[in-house]
């Protein structure tokens, strides 16, 4: 069979799905399951494809087709310059998070000391890290899961030897803050907004990773409540938020006696991540 016309069924049945970037997710299937570069996707129209790929392939448009997020089937993300693995028991990686290590960069902030709370995949630290070279990371996260796979992920980009990891409720298990900055994208989602969110999300990444509380802000209010009381002086304090929750953070924050509150914008120019300083 033709590979164009394998392309051409799909692209219809994902339209139909009201997928968003339709014929980019079919090429990167392609690319990922057959190993078919984009390049002979694209200009060898006549490329023919056997059976047993078409069956490898129909696995996983079927997949998808189920809503199942490309990050999942693969198992694998990208996050600026790393690669990682996810998994079901992991959030995956957006865009909208390479903001906060672009922040950081950009406004020439320095550091050597980082904890991270709910890392997740450990995609912050290890992208800080990366760059950070003289740099270390406590991560944090209350799901044992997630802190296999940061940690896997950590010696697969060869910044382990620069990590450590806890799992811990926020910081429950901290009694001083000994720190440059403390980072986190917690939860921030509405409880009763989380079965609007689109199947992707709500499905297939954790509850405990969406779950901001009645207001979304739980998480926030929590950390921050910590922190008054074991933050150390000048210890720098970066959040992701949600787009429209900018007031209302840096509310809590000025309630918590944090300064210097600033917030940035995405690579959409919606409001991303607010940092402050204790
Ligand atoms: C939105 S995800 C962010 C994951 C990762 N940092 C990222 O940006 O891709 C939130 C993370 O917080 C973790 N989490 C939720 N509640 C927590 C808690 N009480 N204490 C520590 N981590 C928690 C979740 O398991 C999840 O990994």
């Amino acid at each position: 069979m033709k590979l164009n016309e394998v392309i051409e069924y799909n692209l219809k049945k994902f339209k139909e799905l009201g997928l968003d970037n339709p014929l980019q997710e079919i090429r990167y299937i392609i690319l990922e399951k057959i190993g078919i570069s984009l390049e002979d996707q694209i200009f060898k129209k006549e490329l023919v494809i056997n059976k047993s790929q078409i069956l490898e392939l129909e696995k996983i448009f079927e997949e998808r087709k189920k809503r199942k997020p490309l990050s999942k089937i693969f198992k694998k993300a990208y996050f600026r310059d790393v690669i990682l693995s996810v998994n079901e028991h992991t959030f995956s990686p957006r865009i909208d998070t390479e903001v906060l290590i672009d922040v950081l960069i950009q406004q020439k902030i320095n550091f050597k000391n980082i904890l991270e709370l709910g890392t997740g995949t450990g995609a912050i630290s290890i992208s800080l890290l990366n760059h950070y070279k003289k740099a270390n990371s406590v991560v944090t996260d209350i799901s044992k899961e997630a802190i296999y796979i940061a940690k896997k992920n950590a010696i697969f980009n060869n910044t382990n030897n620069r990590m450590r990891y806890i799992c811990c409720d926020w910081l429950s298990c901290f009694n001083n803050l000994n720190f440059d900055i403390l980072i986190s994208n917690p939860p921030y989602i509405m409880r009763s907004e989380i079965k609007n969110l689109e199947v992707e999300v709500n499905k297939y990444d954790p509850l405990i990773s969406l779950d901001g509380g009645y207001d979304g802000l739980a998480a926030y209010r929590k950390i921050l409540g910590s922190i008054k009381l074991i933050g150390k002086k000048n210890l720098l304090v970066l959040f992701e938020i949600g787009f429209n929750q900018a007031a209302q953070v840096a509310d809590i924050m000025n309630e918590y006696g944090l300064e210097k509150i600033q917030v940035f914008n995405d690579y959409c120019n919606l409001p991303r991540c607010i940092l402050g300083k204790v």
